[in-house]
């Protein structure tokens, strides 16, 4: 399932990491690529543990805690520390997959990479192509979303990234590790979650309703219970 977090960071803030970001010296983006993808991979990263990339990563993972959409849809355990990249005259990213594994630079931890986010930093009618394409078994899902919102889908998928033919596509990138590992149980209980929201809208003091409500907020947790890997 893709999902897409509308407007993650507000646009000052948005501004104030493109300057940061932009202040920062960019790498080859090999350097974090597995033997495969760096075949497929063209691109400039800022390095890992850079402090601009620390100061942004900062402020991107005080918002996704923030965020409820993000965390009923993600159930994290722990995610990477935000990663930069950006493509220009025509630089693009092959067909690849994720890594399964990601080991925390400077740390002994290891994330078990469940679900990929894209967040971007740039307006999408500054910059041609910059798609980023995911192949699910409904097909190839294009995504370009307006600066500060970000997209989620598991890490299990093919993806790549179209040429981007001008401007500039200034992104942020990470992998989580969820609570529930599973796709399909994720989603499940993802709708479940936004259905109870909209049952609590409606109660206006139905006392059926209300019942409801409590049950299938048990059902809820109690599924966590059973799925939940911590
Ligand atoms: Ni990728």
């Amino acid at each position: 399932m893709l999902i897409t977090i509308p407007d993650l960071l507000a646009p000052e803030q948005v501004a104030e990491a493109r300057a940061i970001l932009e202040s920062a010296e960019w790498v080859d983006g090999r350097v974090t690529a597995g033997h495969q993808s760096a075949r497929a991979k063209d691109n400039e990263q800022i390095p890992e543990g850079h402090p601009a990339a620390r100061e942004v990563g900062e402020m991107i993972l005080r918002a996704l805690g923030a965020n409820p959409l993000f965390l009923s849809a993600a159930l994290p355990l722990r995610i990477f520390p935000p990663l930069f990249n950006r493509y220009s005259g025509g630089q693009n990213f092959g067909t690849h997959v994720d890594n399964a594994i990601r080991q925390v630079p400077g740390s002994s931890q290891r994330i078990r990479t469940d679900l990929s986010a894209t967040l971007f930093f740039e307006d999408p009618s500054s910059y041609e192509g910059g798609e980023l394409c995911v192949e699910d078994t409904y097909g190839v899902h294009r995504v370009k979303l307006p600066a500060g919102s970000l997209v989620l889908y598991p890490s299990t998928s093919l993806h790549h990234v179209t040429p981007v033919t001008r401007g500039t596509r200034l992104c942020s990138f990470f992998w989580l590790q969820s609570m529930i590992r599973d796709d399909g149980r994720r989603s499940l209980l993802f709708d479940l979650d936004l259905g109870i929201q909209v049952l609590n809208r409606e109660l206006r003091g139905n006392d059926a309703a209300e019942k409801t409500s409590v049950q299938l907020t048990g059902v809820y947790h109690n599924l966590v219970r059973q799925w939940a890997e911590m």
